[in-house]
């Protein structure tokens, strides 16, 4: 019987694999940050309502100002602790899809005392809901959805513990992830799945993927079934995800690390399986029954996944491409920009204590119809290094700077970017662009490890400048202004945008910034997207206990920021146990679709049902916009 690691989160799963070494002394770090910059300083005048934002945008703007520009069309809510979804008055919400909801009518309605077969599973809305995107492809609109990971004791309900004892539960696993592509349509009862869509689709662990870029065909990603190294079976941990102006979507394999292990507990673990975590005992025990995931056998295949992987919605018979020209590390979701001069600029975030983010330029134009097949293969990467004067760069990753070969750095992207010095940072989530300003945003979710220990490469974590509290277990919000307006560029400014915090119960920096109040706390920003007029909605995986240092916050939750202001209200709550995550619209943004990931049984069936992640469409009663 294995340990119950089943409640863990990703990275405290990891570290129980490879503890960090404890390295800091609090107080330099501190006196450090201070002196450095002053920021902290600043950051602690916050709950006093002091100036202290890079731009000075954010709060020279007095409250009554903000009140009076207020962008917001509705009334904020409060804090829920209980088992549903809540939303302002004048606003309702219903449920379009559920793990194990039919996409095809030859599978069957979802079973609770199964929670579905083997087969069925192929054929179903996965579990774990994540990031999204909707595309208008002629009349219809289909929405492609990530399926993160699984929950398995609700999905495998009657086996000891949730652990899989067969291969056909590691299959049913297996099924359950990827992605859902899925046409919607909005009838009488609101919006539903059109089941038996051409273009529904399922993209599972098993879903042959083309590899594309600098590492295609490489020694390091062939395999015994695949020596060519050109064509990889499946997509995983799919987590945040992105679009391109053409019209494709980006799907982002995140915690790819956890599925791998070995039959053999001998093998020695490579310095490139330890600085992604990829160790001997896989989370789900794919190893035991799926040979392509036991190291042993395979010791190239975690080198075919952790990539953005590109999908057609509007061709269910297309092949997903994996481009490797964006790096290799726990990419959270892909925000596209285009450049001034038509470049295809893409921000990328790597989800760990301590590790960077990333920037991919494409050398490469894109012209609207004309060929956008390689753009994404050919370009130049780069790591953010934040100074503490309020500027940054983004660093290159060429062989000169990191010491490495060009295919190593698309392979072994995190020791490219230690290798320049990247900026440390504190778990970067979802990063967004503002569509009508030039600036992008990146949720930085928390790191209790920030001051405390260092990266899984060993690199130093003390605070920074925009990571700077330490044990930081609220997150922050970190924005930059692209030189020249122009996010192709090396140079940017930056500030933070917000820092949450409890101004009720926290201390000095922990009581977040003067944007943060009684009525819109919360912890762990995560999901975070602009809609068209420039609004930021950001979603949160945070801790729901409401108590403690969380006392206040309840539910993880959605909130609406605007961009100018600094307000930030909340918009939504989801059940207890959940998470909030993905959000896109329909066409006429007249419905707001959102994620709620892993909630805590009753939701959404009721007492006695098993627990089922869900995409709900959220509307205005009066048929309104919604963002
Ligand atoms: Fe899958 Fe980093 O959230
Ligand atoms: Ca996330
Ligand atoms: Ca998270």
């Amino acid at each position: 019987m294995r340990d119950d690691t089943s409640d863990l989160s990703w990275d405290d799963w990891d570290e129980l694999n490879d503890p960090r070494p404890d390295v800091s002394d609090f107080d330099a770090v501190v006196e450090e940050a201070i002196s450095r910059r002053g920021f902290l300083g600043g950051v602690l005048a916050f709950g006093s309502g002091a100036a202290v934002m890079g731009t000075g945008s954010l709060l020279s703007t007095t409250s009554a100002e903000a009140a009076t520009m207020s962008r917001f069309a509705f009334t904020p809510i409060g804090i829920q602790t209980d088992s549903t979804v809540h939303v302002p008055e004048g606003y309702s919400w219903k449920s379009v899809a559920k793990w194990g909801q039919p996409l095809f009518s030859d599978a069957p309605e979802f079973d609770h005392s199964t929670g579905g077969d083997v087969v069925s599973s192929a054929r179903v809305f996965g579990e774990n809901t994540d990031g999204m995107e909707l595309f208008s492809v002629g009349k219809h609109q289909v929405i492609a959805v990530n399926h993160e990971y699984v929950n398995t004791k609700t999905n495998l309900p009657n086996n000891e513990g949730g652990v899989p004892t067969s291969a056909d539960d590691v299959r049913k696993l297996q099924n359950l992830q990827g992605v859902t592509v899925m046409e919607v349509a909005e009838g009488d009862d609101g919006w539903d799945i059109v089941v038996d869509s051409p273009f529904n689709r399922r993209i599972d662990h098993n879903t042959p993927m083309r590899i594309a870029g600098p590492a295609a065909g490489h020694d390091m990603l062939k395999t015994s079934a695949d020596p060519d190294g050109l064509l990889a079976l499946g997509t995983m941990n799919n987590c945040g995800a992105g679009k391109t102006p053409w019209g494709t979507y980006l799907t982002c394999e995140e915690n790819f690390n956890g599925y791998f292990g070995s039959t053999d507990d001998t093998l020695e673990r490579t310095d490139g399986w330890k600085r992604y975590g990829v160790g001997l005992k896989g989370r789900y025990a794919y190893e035991t029954f799926d040979p392509r995931y036991d190291l042993s056998q395979n010791p190239n295949e975690p080198n075919r996944f952790g990539y953005i992987v590109e999908i057609d919605p509007a061709d269910p018979n297309s092949t997903p491409v994996k481009r490797t020209a964006l790096g290799r590390f726990k990419h959270e979701n892909a925000a596209c920009v285009v450049a001034p001069n038509g470049q295809i600029v893409v921000y990328m975030g790597d989800d760990e204590r301590g590790e960077f983010m990333y920037k991919f330029v494409s050398t490469g134009v894109y012209q609207p119809g004309g060929d956008t097949d390689n753009l994404l293969d050919e370009g130049s990467l780069y790591a953010a290094k934040f100074n503490a004067d309020g500027t940054g760069e983004w660093v290159e990753l060429t062989p000169e700077a990191t010491g490495m070969d060009a295919i190593d750095i698309t392979v072994h992207t995190r020791m490219a970017a230690s290798a320049v010095g990247a900026t440390t940072m504190d778990r970067p989530e979802w990063v967004a662009v503002n569509p009508i300003a030039a600036e992008g945003y990146c949720c930085l979710t928390n790191n209790k490890n920030r001051g405390v220990k260092p990266n899984a490469g060993g690199d130093d974590t003390s605070v920074n400048g925009p990571n700077p509290r330490e044990t930081n277990n609220y997150g922050q919000i970190v924005r930059w202004f692209p030189a020249n307006d122009d996010h192709a560029t090396d140079a940017f400014r930056w500030d933070l945008y917000v820092m949450a915090g409890n101004p009720i119960v926290g201390e000095g920096a922990y009581k977040g910034s003067s944007n943060v109040n009684a009525g819109n706390l919360f912890n762990s920003p995560d999901g975070m997207m602009f809609d068209s007029s420039g609004l930021l909605w950001i979603q949160t995986d945070g801790n729901d206990s409401n108590e403690g240092e969380y006392e206040g916050m309840g539910n993880n939750q959605m909130l609406a920021g605007d961009p100018v202001t600094g307000e930030i209200v909340r918009f939504l709550t989801g059940p207890q146990g959940s998470e909030v995550t993905g959000v896109t619209w329909s066409s006429d943004r007249r419905t707001m679709f959102v994620g709620i990931q892993h909630p805590a049984a009753p939701f959404p069936d009721g007492e006695g049902k098993l627990a089922r992640s869900t995409v709900i469409a959220v509307k205005r009663d009066d048929n309104g916009l919604v963002g």
